[in-house]
């Protein structure tokens, strides 16, 4: 595990992914034509994706697998008010997945990066599979866009410098894992090598245009709340000042404010099937 305390972002994930809520779906749909049994999300977190798998597969058996017990409780309590029928298992990434039972389909969003070794990671996920059983990934994708490039103060393009932050974090990351082995993510590639056939990639765009709903705002403003405490040191001190005023609640041109507010995003979901 790494030292991200995941408990504490119980919130802000469930925000981000209930934003990101319309990709799960029509990743779902492309898989329309399973009737699985058994379901694993693997790393689900607080389990918005595992709900909609519930839904989507309502035969199915849905258990939700984290290492984090604060974030299973979550995905219980969102099942119950959902009403749907989730299981839960704590297990930590990779030695555990060895003793989770065997499915017709794994899900895992967004979590193979956070595993050292991610050939291994994927080798076992496939060995989680019963043959003809499919392996569904979330990596890669685009980052997502809320604000206008020049928001009218600050210096323009303060998106992309996000980026280059989040991919420097996003690298410190990687290097601090247990047993990080570098690879090229190839996720296609990185498929084949564990036998899985069928192999295919697609990517989903999550368009919120504007006006902006009040949750979809309130997930920006938490983001935005992130990256400015946690970015201190990795940005010029006018964006610094900028992000400030975007989360200023008092200013017009503040993120709680301003009309101009949209969430654009892409996810990219890699399946393959075990023969
Ligand atoms: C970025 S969140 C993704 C949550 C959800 N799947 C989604 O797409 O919104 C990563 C999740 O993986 C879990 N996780 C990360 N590393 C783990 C590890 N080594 N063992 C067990 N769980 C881990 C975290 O607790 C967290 O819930």
């Amino acid at each position: 595990m790494t030292d991200i305390d995941w408990a504490a972002m119980a919130d802000l994930l469930e925000r981000e992914a209930e934003t990101n809520f319309p990709y799960v779906e029509q990743a779902l749909a492309e898989l329309s034509h399973l009737t699985p049994q058994r379901i694993l999300d693997i790393g689900s977190g607080p389990g918005v994706a595992a709900c909609q798998l519930a839904a989507a597969f309502p035969q199915a058996e849905v258990t939700a697998v984290d290492g984090t017990p604060e974030l299973l409780d979550r995905a219980e309590l969102r099942a119950k008010r959902l009403g749907v029928t989730l299981r839960t298992q704590v297990a930590e990434f990779p030695a555990g997945l060895a003793d989770l039972d065997r499915a017709d389909l794994v899900w895992s969003g967004q979590v193979v990066h956070h595993v050292g070794d991610q050939q291994d990671a994927l080798h076992r996920l496939t060995a989680l599979l019963n043959p003809g059983g499919v392996l569904a990934i979330v990596e890669g994708g685009l980052p997502a866009r809320c604000l206008p490039r020049d928001l009218g103060f600050g210096r323009p393009g303060l998106a992309a410098r996000l980026d280059a932050a989040t991919a420097d974090r996003f690298n410190r990351m990687r290097a601090d894992l247990p047993g990080t082995v570098p690879v090229v993510e190839d996720w296609k590639a990185l498929f084949a090598n564990t036998g899985l056939t069928e192999v295919r990639s697609k990517t989903f765009l999550i368009d919120h245009p504007s006006p902006l709903s009040e949750p979809h705002r309130h997930t920006i403003r938490r983001t935005l709340e992130r990256q400015r405490h946690g970015f201190a040191e990795d940005l010029a001190p006018d964006d610094l000042a900028t992000l400030d005023r975007l989360l200023d609640p008092k200013d017009p041109a503040g993120v709680d404010q301003r009309q101009d507010l949209f969430f654009l995003s892409a996810k990219t979901v890699h399946y393959g099937t075990k023969p």
